[in-house]
């Protein structure tokens, strides 16, 4: 990449984190410094828990003090990996209040990916106890425990990180450090488009000889194992579709446009999960499409944005936020391989930007179609790409590991968080209001609307 996109790159990569929220615990002084070994603890460790392990695995200088499940199958199961691949003999857990009492003093860092309803308790009760917190969002099922983890994280001084991946992600960093603000690729943003499409999915099951005794699932708030298992749909443990999938997306809208949401309006809809097809009565929507408006973005616009999540087909293309401007789309997504750019044909000339490698080279779309169209609608598009060399960005790194290096650097004193509970929190509130547009509900059509007297 030529010097000067590099350059202002690295220049504003460094303070790239965060929204508005001026004032967080940044740079508390720690203990440790760079090389020093870092105690950790790991509590929950089903399907993302998994993924968090197999990078923390791989950072340097960390040892595994103690792992935490409810679920006997998978404390082993960490137990296993961190002995076969670091020698490391962690203790293991059912009750995570135990392994405060034994290990708080030890222990440098925890990292938490139980279900929802469970993040504001551990989370206070570790920083309460002194220990810096990496906790998966959302934050918590309700605004009350998010707002208690701020409260908790505030007061004790230590570190409260919220697993908002992308914020830490370097291509992310890129694309509104570089491509929007810098370089204003796509002039000015006046909408945006957020989708997360996903397929069908039965309700999770699992094998007889695994079931948890029924005393110890109502110990933890479960009345049985398909809700043990199916969690996310169930108020009261945690969100729906919307606050697990629409938190990652909605945060970064507030973030690349610099700016709170200052209206919503929200549908949802719970159709398609039903009990005679074999899956239990779900209490969240499968689907919600909600509207966005922001008053005043980084430009000083006012700008809608659309968002959808979809747990009832996924071939309306995967996942992905597109910033639209006067000059431009960028389609952005964790998935390189759907993040695009667009050029509008009444923009500047983006040569000079391929040639100082900001963006790569365009590839026309494969074939060109005869049928005639309106000319004032774009002709096929000319998708532009991502440079190849993005500082930071390696694509053979786990998306969830630039998040994980950023939170133990900021326990080592070595940077700030790139999303503290603070900033996690303005995005989280923005979930929890869409939801209560949906119970607000639309206006509702009369049959006299349509009918001609
Ligand atoms: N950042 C991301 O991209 C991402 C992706 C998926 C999930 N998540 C988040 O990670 C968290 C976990 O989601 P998941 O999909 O792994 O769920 P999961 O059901 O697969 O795993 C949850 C694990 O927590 C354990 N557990 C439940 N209650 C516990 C308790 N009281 N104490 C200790 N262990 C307990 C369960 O036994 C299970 O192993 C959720 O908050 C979710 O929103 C984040």
């Amino acid at each position: 990449m030529k010097e000067y996109s590099r350059r202002d790159f690295i220049k504003t990569a460094g303070i790239a984190a965060g929204g508005l929220v001026m004032a967080s615990n940044i740079l508390p002084a720690q203990s440790k410094k760079a090389g020093d070994k870092l105690n950790v603890a790991l509590v929950g460790i089903g399907a993302e828990g998994e993924v968090l392990l197999n990078s923390l695995l791989k950072l340097p200088n960390l040892n595994f003090v103690a792992v935490c499940d409810i679920w006997p199958i998978r404390r082993a199961y960490a137990f296993r990996r961190i002995f076969k691949e670091l020698k490391q003999k962690a203790q293991q857990y059912e009750d995570y209040k135990e392994l405060i009492a034994k290990h708080a003093k030890e222990l440098d860092a925890v990292v938490i990916a139980t279900p929802d309803f469970w993040h504001a308790p551990m989370t206070v009760d570790f920083l309460n106890a002194g220990v810096n917190v990496y906790c998966e969002k959302m934050m918590s099922d309700t605004i009350e425990g998010a707002k208690s983890m701020v409260r908790a994280m505030r007061k004790s001084g230590k570190l409260l990180q919220i697993g908002h991946q992308r914020k830490s992600n370097p291509r992310y960093i890129y694309a509104r450090d570089v491509l929007l603000r810098k370089n204003k690729i796509c002039g000015d943003i006046m909408a945006c488009n957020g989708q997360w499409n996903r397929a069908v999915s039965k309700d999770i099951t699992w094998a007889k000889k695994q079931e948890i005794p029924a005393d110890t699932l109502k110990k933890y708030g479960y009345n049985d194992m398909n809700q043990f298992r199916n969690w996310r749909w169930h108020k009261g443990l945690g969100g729906g579709a919307i606050s697990d999938l629409g938190a990652h997306q909605i945060d970064i809208f507030g973030w690349m446009l610099g700016a709170r949401p200052s209206r919503v309006m929200a549908s949802g809809s719970r159709d398609y999960y039903r009990k005679e097809d074999g899956s239990p009565a779900h209490d969240w929507d499968d689907n919600v499409m909600c509207i966005f408006e922001f008053d005043k973005t980084f430009q000083g616009r006012k700008a809608q944005v659309f968002y959808q999540v979809l747990t009832t087909t996924s071939s309306g293309g995967g996942y992905f936020e597109s910033f639209m401007g006067d000059n431009g789309t960028l389609k952005m997504s964790e998935n390189p391989s759907i993040t695009q750019l667009f050029r509008e044909t009444n923009a500047p000339d983006w040569e000079p930007l391929i040639k100082a490698g900001v963006i790569g080279s365009g590839s026309a779309p494969a074939a060109s179609s005869t049928a005639v169209v309106d000319t004032r609608e774009t002709k096929a598009l000319v998708a532009y790409a991502f440079p190849s060399d993005i500082p930071g960005f390696d694509d053979k790194k786990p998306i969830h590991m630039y998040h994980l290096e950023n939170f133990f650097g900021a326990v080592r004193g070595e940077n700030k968080l790139s999303c503290d509970a603070e900033h996690a929190f303005e995005a989280e509130a923005a979930v929890f209001k869409a939801r209560s547009a949906i119970e607000k509900g639309p206006l509702e059509f009369e049959e006299s609307d349509f009918v001609v007297d």
